[in-house]
């Protein structure tokens, strides 16, 4: 990056001249790489058109997890829940960005009970009084990814399950706390774990969030059972999202051999997640989708 002149057009699109955009951005990013941390490169900072741009897809994203949090109960298949994300999504414009992703075959992810993720929509998984179930939606809009995902619970449940699953919520709250700019992410992985094993729970190691925005899954890869001080460090610009994957027993999953995707807990305990997509910004974050 040594070349950019400082009256030539910034790096990021803006139109603006370097040194009235990314100039003392590089300056501060060349510090702490030569201290070692692990910085971003330049193609995953958002500049404010992507962010717009991630904000419409946003929109779709939230209009469908709140119709289907108006809608789902007793008595609905998850493959209703897959019609109704990708009717809402294709009415508002967008499409769905897990239909044909690496050969994913529904719209939406659905995961109920001991599945840690990635389950696949079907007529035959009606949800039942005391279910607690994952919708998780990835919308595009412009070429502009928005994901994220909530939990619900069916009819009614123990205490210590809707415990389990408020618990997993505000850890992410937790994770959130800890977002600013020019702090590791490994600072927000260690919140949160420590938070869930200060509840007697655990956190999936192998599976994590991930830089996303022009794309679905982008740099970084981000882990929610990291150290403090260690991974990339958030800048303004960077994009990504928070959604640690909880198990009520212990860490360990296993993937679903016949369909090879849906992931389910090893020792058959409840697993919840909650998956949020923020923007670093100069004082803090801000939230895309939820
Ligand atoms: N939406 C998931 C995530 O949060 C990814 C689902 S990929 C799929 O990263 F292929 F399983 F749909
Ligand atoms: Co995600
Ligand atoms: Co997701």
């Amino acid at each position: 990056m040594g070349q950019i002149g400082r009256n030539d057009p910034c790096w990021c699109g803006s139109h603006k001249k370097y040194k009235q955009c990314h100039l003392a951005f590089d300056e501060k990013l060349k510090i702490f790489r030569e201290k070692g941390y692990t910085v971003p490169e330049h193609d995953i900072i958002k500049t404010p058109e992507d962010i717009e741009g991630i904000k419409k897809s946003s929109e779709i994203n939230r209009a469908c997890l709140d119709y289907v949090a108006e809608h789902i109960g007793e008595g609905v298949s998850t493959q209703e829940i897959d019609e109704w994300v990708a009717r809402i999504t294709r009415d508002m414009g967008g499409t769905c960005a897990t239909l044909g992703y690496e050969g994913f075959p529904k719209s939406v992810c659905t995961s109920i009970n001991d599945q840690v993720c990635h389950g696949i929509p079907s007529e035959d998984d009606v949800l039942q009084n005391g279910d607690i179930v994952n919708v998780d939606c990835t919308t595009i809009l412009n070429g502009y990814y928005a994901d994220s995902s909530r939990m619900f619970i069916i009819g009614d449940v123990e205490p210590k399950i809707r415990q389990f699953v408020d618990d997993v919520h505000e850890a992410v709250n937790v994770g959130l706390k800890e977002v600013k700019p020019w702090v590791c992410l490994g600072d927000m992985g260690n919140a949160i774990n420590m938070f869930c094993k200060s509840k007697g729970y655990s956190v999936v190691e192998e599976i994590g969030g991930h830089g996303c925005g022009r794309d679905f899954h982008e740099e970084p890869w981000v882990s929610f059972v990291s150290k403090p001080g260690t991974e990339m460090l958030m800048v303004p610009g960077l994009c990504f999202t928070i959604e640690p994957m909880v198990n009520m027993g212990k860490h360990d999953i296993f993937t679903d051999e016949d369909n090879g995707w849906t992931v389910y807990t090893d020792d058959g305990s409840l697993s919840a997640q909650w998956e949020v997509q923020l923007v670093v910004t100069e004082t803090g974050y801000e939230i895309l989708t939820w």
